[in-house]
Order: structure tokens, then C-alpha cells, then sequence
């Protein structure tokens, strides 16, 4: 269904109930910017909740999701997800973000909205259909690429602080800038975002870090002062320490490059956050060494650590989690395999443990270079290419990323005699660090044989042997 038909249909429920009807928010901007969005909001001035029910009616809607204590509801239609608000105007308590609501007409509701561009509003009724309404200058804010207020920023920004996030979002989203007075205000009142809940960051976080340059965005947040509210562990990669004429490079800005790296790359969110956390560890483990200079030994480690803990601070699902620390923990082991005198074992276990992700693993390391010598780059390009080499000489022989033993736990129980337990396990552990090391290969009666072969030793101690006469 065409938007103007789903518009006029709206409107003429609206007019049944004598109720003024608007169009707002990011469809508006987003159609002014050549955009065609589903999501559509819509200001009703009159009972929100009355005209859910004129709607579910006139609309042969299934189902409305109310929320009458805020004034809104919102169905699905062809496809559109839709938005409808009271015109409203909200109140909120100091330390709460839960508005109390009152009625309000078309112009105080787009007053108590975030930005500019976001306090446009479209006619729909047969007569103006298609006008825009805008009060707020909107239309040209946008045109300039200008993220601004509508009110005092004070006031937009303490109604609700996630805002001061949404700034940063749409200045990276949309490649615009800030205008200064509402930035000032950002830095300002920085601190106020602690009362925003987890999940409501968490998401504009992810829409910035899936911008084209996430550099921009997080650059931005490291300025406000946002980034140091809700990820200080990323802040404090910033700095350079310079002695006896040994320097580090700024861990930040060089994780910032990663971010862009891979996102020029197409990753998605997780590779992304793998990314931004690949050296979240450097600051721990920092140390100077008279000969070698600055060194950050076991940092992948230590960041794994890290890693975990503030993706769960961060609320992302355990499979993201567990990817990203997959990621953290080996992101220097592609470059420790560089070299002749490289076992085929060690590159056997660097394909065991990065398992389906040895693809993303091998983006990440690649776009971890950032070095500005030319010369440099490139060897560092070729030994990858070297490491991908082998990779895949040995991958062909040896089939180990997505390992299932070749012989199965039942299949160990029954030629051993053996019941559930951690004897199974013992022995599958055996099988597993043969074929790693190269003693067998990945087949089914190689490593048969082999066990049957290591039986005694296997056995030895004692373990939960099924006894064979009762
Ligand atoms: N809004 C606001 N303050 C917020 C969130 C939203 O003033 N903290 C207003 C803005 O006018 C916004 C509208 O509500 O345009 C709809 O919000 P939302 O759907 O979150 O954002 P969009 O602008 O539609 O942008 P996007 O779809 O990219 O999130």
C-alpha cells in the first residue's frame, strides 16, 4: 500500500472523531532526505485511546498495543509499523525519566521533541496534503546538516538525557554536525546520562558503531564527555607515553581506525565490537622495559577478561559475548604463526579454536594494521597472506573447523566398557590433542585403533569402569 492511501485512510478515521491528525518525526526527515521509512509516527491532538479503537475498527486491525498511561499506541498495517501520540506535553522528575503526561495541541508537542529536524510535522488532510508544518526551522537545519535543539538544550536535554546520545547518533548516521550551543550543553550535562537505563544506551551505542565511519561517532562521545559516563574503559586508551626515546601509539585513536577498518569491510555489530575491544587490555597491562621499550604482554588475555565484563554490563546476548572474547583472546595469534619454523600443529590449534569465526578473526588482524609506513603494511599484508596459505593447506588435509570427534562418546563407551562420566570425556580430550599434534589424523578408524592402542594407559586410573558381573 502506497503511503498517501494509508494516509488518507488514517485521516478519515481521525475526521470521524472530529480529532486533528499529524505526520512526525523521522518519517518526516527521513522523506525530506529522499528516504522512504515503514516506521511512521503520528501526532493525534484528542484521546489517543479513542482513536486506537476508531482505528482497530475502520482499519480491520487485529491487534493495537496501548499504553494508555503515556498516551500512545501502535499497530502494524501493510507492512508499516505505526506510531500514534497524544499531543502532549510532558513533565518529568529530576531523577526519573517517566514523563507525566497532560494534553497539549500540535506546536507545544513538536516544541517538547529532541532536534529540529525532528519537530517537523506533515499535513495529511485532502486540502494540505503534504504540507509541512514547521515551526522550528527544521527544514533548513536539515538542508545544512545541523543537529540543533528546539528550546533552550538545557531544558531538551535534562527532559530526557538519552538525547544527548541521539545527537551524537544522528550526527553519525547523517554525517551533519552539532551546532555548538547544543554540544556545549551535551558537555555540560554530560554526567546526567547515569539515570538512563542500559538498554536505551546500548541501542543508540549500536546504531552509531553501525555508521559508515564509526570514528566519527565515537570520536564525538569521547568529546562530549558521554563515553567516559557509560565506557570509561575505552577512554582510558587514550594517551601517548613517551621514555627514553621509546613512544606507544595512542591505543584510541588506533582502535578507532580498527572500528573503521573493518567496517569498510561490511562487518557486523559483533565483529565490530570485537574490534573496539581487541586491545581493551593495553592500559592493564602496560610496562616499560629498558630494552624493549613499552610492551603489553598478556593484554589479550586481560582484555578477554574485560571484554566480558562490559559486554555484560552492556546487556548484548552471550553469543555475541562469547564471539567477541573468542576474537579478544586470539587476535594475536594469526601474527605469532608468521614463519617457516611454524608447526602445522600450532596452525591446526589456531583453526580448532577460532572454529567458524576464522574468517572474522582474519579481518579483524587485517584491519588491526594501521601502521602509516608503506613498507610496513605491506610485509605485514604478505605475511598474513602466508598465514592464510597454510591455513588452507592444512584446513584441506585436516577438516577442523567445526571439529566433531570422529569417534563418538557412545562409540568410546562401548569399546571401553565404560559408563557416562568424566572417563568419556577424558579420552575424547585424547583423540582431540592427538589429532592437533599430528600423531593421527581427523578420521574415524585411525583414532580408533590409536585409543584402542592407548587403552591401558587410558585406563589406568580407574576412572568409572562399568563392572562387567553386576
Ligand atoms: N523523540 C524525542 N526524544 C527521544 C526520542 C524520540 O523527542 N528521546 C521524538 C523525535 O521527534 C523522534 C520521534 O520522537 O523523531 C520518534 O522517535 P524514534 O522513533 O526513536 O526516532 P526517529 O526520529 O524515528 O529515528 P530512528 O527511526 O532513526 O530511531
Amino acid at each position: 500500500m502506497k503511503p498517501e492511501e494509508l494516509f488518507h485512510k488514517i485521516y478519515q478515521s481521525a475526521k470521524r472523531l472530529n480529532f486533528q491528525i499529524y505526520v512526525v518525526g523521522g518519517y518526516v526527515r527521513d522523506k525530506l532526505l529522499g528516504k522512504q521509512v515503514k516506521d511512521i509516527d503520528f501526532v493525534v491532538v484528542g484521546d489517543a485511546m479513542k482513536f486506537a479503537d476508531a482505528l482497530k475498527e475502520d482499519l480491520h486491525l487485529r491487534t493495537v498495543v496501548r499504553y494508555p498511561r503515556f498516551g500512545t499506541f501502535m499497530a502494524r498495517y501493510y507492512g508499516y509499523q505505526l506510531e500514534f501520540v497524544n499531543a502532549r506535553e510532558e513533565s518529568y522528575q529530576k531523577n526519573s525519566r517517566k514523563p507525566v503526561t497532560k494534553q497539549a495541541d500540535l506546536f507545544s508537542d513538536l516544541s517538547r521533541r529532541d532536534f529540529t529536524i525532528n519537530t517537523l510535522a506533515m499535513d495529511i488532510s485532502p486540502e494540505r496534503f503534504g504540507e509541512i508544518i514547521d515551526i522550528y526551522n527544521g527544514r533548513k537545519d536539515l538542508q545544512d546538516g545541523i543537529i540543533r535543539t528546539p528550546l533552550d538544550p538545557v531544558k531538551t536535554f535534562s527532559d530526557d538525557p538519552l538525547r544527548m546520545l541521539r545527537a551524537i547518533r544522528f550526527a553519525a548516521q547523517l554525517d551533519f554536525t552539532i551546532e555548538e550551543k547544543t554540544f556545549a550543553a551535551i558537555q555540560a550535562n554530560a554526567h546526567r546520562l547515569s539515570i538512563i537505563s542500559q538498554e536505551r544506551i546500548t541501542d543508540e551505542f549500536n546504531k552509531i558503531l553501525m555508521t559508515e565511519k564509526p570514528s566519527k561517532g565515537l570520536k564525538l562521545l569521547d568529546e562530549s564527555g558521554l563515553l567516559n559516563v557509560f565506557f570509561p574503559e575505552l577512554t582510558r586508551l587514550k594517551g601517548v607515553e613517551q621514555r627514553k626515546g621509546f613512544h606507544h601509539k595512542d591505543v584510541f585513536y588506533h582502535t578507532l581506525e580498527v572500528v573503521d577498518n573493518v567496517a569498510a569491510k561490511g562487518a557486523d555489530l559483533k565483529l565490530r565490537l570485537a574490534a573496539l575491544l581487541h586491545d581493551i587490555g593495553k592500559p592493564a597491562t602496560k610496562r616499560f622495559d629498558e630494552q624493549a621499550g613499552w610492551t603489553f604482554h598478556g593484554h589479550e588475555v586481560v582484555g578477554q577478561r574485560m571484554a566480558k565484563k562490559i559486554l555484560k554490563r552492556f546487556k548484548y546476548s552471550n553469543d555475541i559475548i562469547q564471539y567477541v572474547c573468542k576474537l579478544v583472546g586470539l587476535h594475536l595469534r594469526p601474527m605469532a604463526l608468521v614463519g617457516e619454523e611454524v608447526t602445522d600443529s600450532a596452525i591446526r590449534r589456531l583453526i580448532f579454536l577460532a572454529g567458524d569465526d576464522l574468517d572474522d578473526l582474519m579481518t579483524l588482524c587485517k584491519a588491526d594494521i594501521t601502521s602509516k609506513i608503506p613498507s610496513k603494511v605491506k610485509r605485514y599484508l604478505q605475511n598474513y597472506d602466508y598465514v592464510l596459505k597454510r591455513i588452507n593447506e592444512v584446513e584441506e588435509r585436516d577438516r577442523l573447523r567445526n571439529f566433531q570427534p570422529p569417534v563418538d562418546g557412545n562409540e568410546i563407551m562401548q569399546r571401553f566398557g565404560l559408563k557416562p562420566g568424566p572417563q568419556v570425556g577424558k579420552i575424547k580430550k585424547f583423540i582431540l590433542e592427538a589429532i592437533l599434534n599430528g600423531d593421527v589424523p581427523n578420521e574415524h578408524d585411525a583414532c580408533l585403533d590409536y585409543i584402542l592402542k592407548h587403552k591401558d594407559e587410558l585406563l589406568s586410573d580407574g576412572g568409572n569402569r562399568e563392572k562387567k558381573n553386576g
